[in-house]
């Protein structure tokens, strides 16, 4: 199935999901990793780092072990909160100072997460053990599936 096809059938079920069943984001954040990372077989870590205090701290995960703070301003988390934008790293050892929970991951996508009021609260954040996996369609995907949580 074709990736485009393949996000818009996510995209409804999870909406199903959190329709009938939550109005909390949290909850929404930890349905939708389950969701993402059961489903998509190129997903090898998939979570969300969320904003406290000027600190971006682990959220809902799937996958190995997160380190749990992101050094402030450093690596493709904070990249996408400063550039209010998501980021795709094709290849992560090429990008300056990404930060490596697991070394095995390769390339990366990071999608800002908003709240009602558009203020850009966290991201979801995921990895993928090949170099090279995510393009625009990831992107889009994951952005219109982002926008459920609030
Ligand atoms: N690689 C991220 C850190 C989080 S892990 O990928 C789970 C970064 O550079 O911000």
């Amino acid at each position: 199935m074709k990736k485009e096809k393949k996000y818009e059938r996510l995209y409804i079920q999870i909406k199903d999901l959190i329709d009938k069943s939550s109005n909390n984001p949290l909850s929404n954040m930890a349905t939708i990793i389950a969701v993402l990372h059961n489903k998509m077989p190129d997903y090898f870590w998939t979570g969300f780092y969320l904003l406290q205090d000027g600190k971006l701290q682990v959220g809902p995960y799937q996958g190995s072990l997160a380190c749990i703070n992101l050094a402030k301003n450093i690596g493709v988390c904070w990249a996408g909160i400063n550039a209010k934008k998501t980021v795709i790293v094709d290849d992560v050892e090429a990008f300056p100072g990404h930060i490596a929970c697991d070394s095995r991951s390769q390339s990366e996508i990071v999608v800002p997460l908003k709240n009602k009021d558009g203020d850009i609260v966290g991201v979801m954040d995921v990895d993928s053990r090949d170099k090279n996996t995510f393009d625009d369609a990831d992107a889009k995907g994951l952005e219109k599936i982002v926008s459920l949580v609030y």
